[in-house]
């Protein structure tokens, strides 16, 4: 079965880092069944690119976008701009953007839909606030995320089509905390994604859809999550800091091939 390890960098490593990140990296061999994915900065993308160089079995993702493909809108950076600097994959909706940069549902809908148009394969983060998981509102956050996005109908219509799309559940209370979600927490949550993904998709492209875990993903925690019934891969982010600590869990999740 294939997984997925990704790294979120979030405001860490320049160029010069990151092209300092790719040097060290540990060989990672027989990644058949293995996708590796990096989000650097965006400003570090280019730097990044050229340090994998051409044949390289590692992508790499921006971690955010506009949802217009041009326009007067200082500081932003458009799907088609990320792609032409190196991401194939784009970041939509960490809950980093929801709660710090006050991104809204529809906002994320938009983003998947610029992505998508660029040629990005989206990766849509959901997940919930501990306040809410206490309240037991748990599906009703993630499937209102989830809806915002697999409703809109140009969003659908091309993932039936084939366009490729990811789903990352990242509860907002393990995100940095040191406090991962359990494996069967994780099973829990992905099986509420996937029953509601098929929904939308139906249930052969649901069964299909990988859904990452993240949240204080680390080496220790990793080989439990990756085989969490549901958990087609991790989507780390301190950890994906350490050229060591990443290549790790990219050995885990080859193990687990
Ligand atoms: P973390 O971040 O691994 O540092 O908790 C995960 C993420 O935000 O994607």
């Amino acid at each position: 079965m294939r997984r997925f390890v990704a790294g979120n960098w979030k405001m860490n490593h320049g160029p010069v880092e990151a092209a300092h990140f790719i040097e060290a990296l540990p060989p990672l061999t027989d990644l058949r069944c293995v996708t590796v994915i990096v989000f650097p900065p965006a400003i570090s993308l280019p730097a990044a690119r050229a340090a994998l160089g051409s044949s390289s079995s590692i992508s790499l993702g921006v971690q955010g976008v506009h949802g217009e493909a041009s326009g007067a809108f200082t500081g932003e950076i458009a799907a088609g701009m990320a792609a032409e600097a190196g991401a194939t994959y784009a970041l939509v909706g960490h809950s980093e953007r929801r709660t710090l940069f006050h991104e809204t549902d529809e906002e994320t809908g938009g983003k998947v839909a610029a992505a998508q148009l660029a040629g990005l394969t989206p990766v849509l983060c959901v997940g919930e606030r501990i306040n809410e998981r206490k309240e037991g509102r748990l599906e009703e956050v993630i499937v209102r995320q989830l809806d915002a996005v697999l409703g809109s109908e140009v969003v659908g219509d091309r993932i039936r089509a084939g366009v490729a799309f990811l789903l990352a559940y990242e509860p907002v209370w393990a995100i940095g905390t040191g406090k991962e979600a359990t494996p069967s927490d994780a099973s829990q949550a992905h099986a509420i994604l996937r029953r509601r993904v098929g929904h939308w998709l139906g249930s052969d492209r649901a069964r299909e859809l990988p859904i990452l875990y993240g949240g204080s993903v680390t080496p220790a925690n990793a080989r439990g999550l990756l085989a969490a019934e549901g958990v087609d891969g991790v989507l780390v982010g301190g950890a994906s800091l350490d050229p060591g600590s990443f290549a790790r869990i990219v050995e885990l999740a080859r193990e687990l091939c």
